[in-house]
């Protein structure tokens, strides 16, 4: 299975120590259930509680839990996959959880490119809180499962390619620490 690998900024948003998990995923139009397209992270529980476990960051980028979240590599069997067409947006839903104020649902859109070759990917996510201390940068990650159909003039292979985890580390000037 191929990735495909979007990165959000939402510093703005953690000034105020968001914790969040992007468990919607949008295709269509349309929102789906919490977790219907996307690999659940654990604690596996039914509800995403705002503040709730599932929210909470990850630090460790030497971890496979850095490719799509806290033991998302053990529940792509039980996650369904969205057929989304190549050119067609789709987006993300987080609901973010402030410890001295309201929870907030935002959305991110993104238009899968289109000449993406057909086939079975995984759509990954990914806001960094970048913190002055070393290695105590903030990395919140999910992966949609999707089929991308109706690809025009494919471009063969897709890139540039990177690695989860590999891709950066703990010394990347400016993205992990300040
Ligand atoms: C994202 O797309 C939805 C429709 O799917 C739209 O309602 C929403 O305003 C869009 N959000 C942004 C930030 O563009
Ligand atoms: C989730 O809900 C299903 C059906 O209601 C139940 O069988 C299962 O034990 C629940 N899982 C958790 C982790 O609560
Ligand atoms: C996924 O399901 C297949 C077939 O049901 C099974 O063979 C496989 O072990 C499962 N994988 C995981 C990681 O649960
Ligand atoms: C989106 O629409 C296309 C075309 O009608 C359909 O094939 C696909 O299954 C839909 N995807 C989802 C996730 O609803
Ligand atoms: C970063 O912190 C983690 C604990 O969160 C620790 O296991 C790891 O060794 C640390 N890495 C470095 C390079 O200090």
């Amino acid at each position: 299975m191929k990735l495909i690998f979007v990165t959000w900024g939402l510093s703005a948003l953690h000034a105020a120590s968001a914790h969040y998990v992007f468990n919607k995923f949008i295709a269509n139009g349309t929102i789906n259930k919490d977790w219907k397209y996307i690999r659940q992270v654990s604690p596996f529980v039914n509800v995403t509680k705002p503040g709730g476990p599932q929210q909470k960051p990850l630090y460790d980028l030497t971890s496979s839990n850095i490719r799509c979240g806290r033991d998302a590599m053990t529940t792509g069997n039980g996650t369904e996959i969205a057929t989304v067409i190549a050119g067609h947006e789709i987006g993300f839903r987080l609901d973010l959880w402030f410890p001295k104020s309201d929870s907030k649902t935002l959305q991110y859109n993104f238009t899968i490119p289109a000449g993406t070759p057909a086939g079975l990917y995984l759509l990954r996510v990914e806001s960094i809180y970048p913190r002055i201390e070393f290695n105590s940068s903030q990395f919140f990650m999910n992966c949609a499962q999707i089929e991308v159909i109706g690809s025009s003039n494919p471009v063969s292979p897709p890139g540039p390619m990177t690695r989860f985890p590999g891709a950066y580390d703990d010394t990347d000037e400016g993205k992990l620490y300040v």
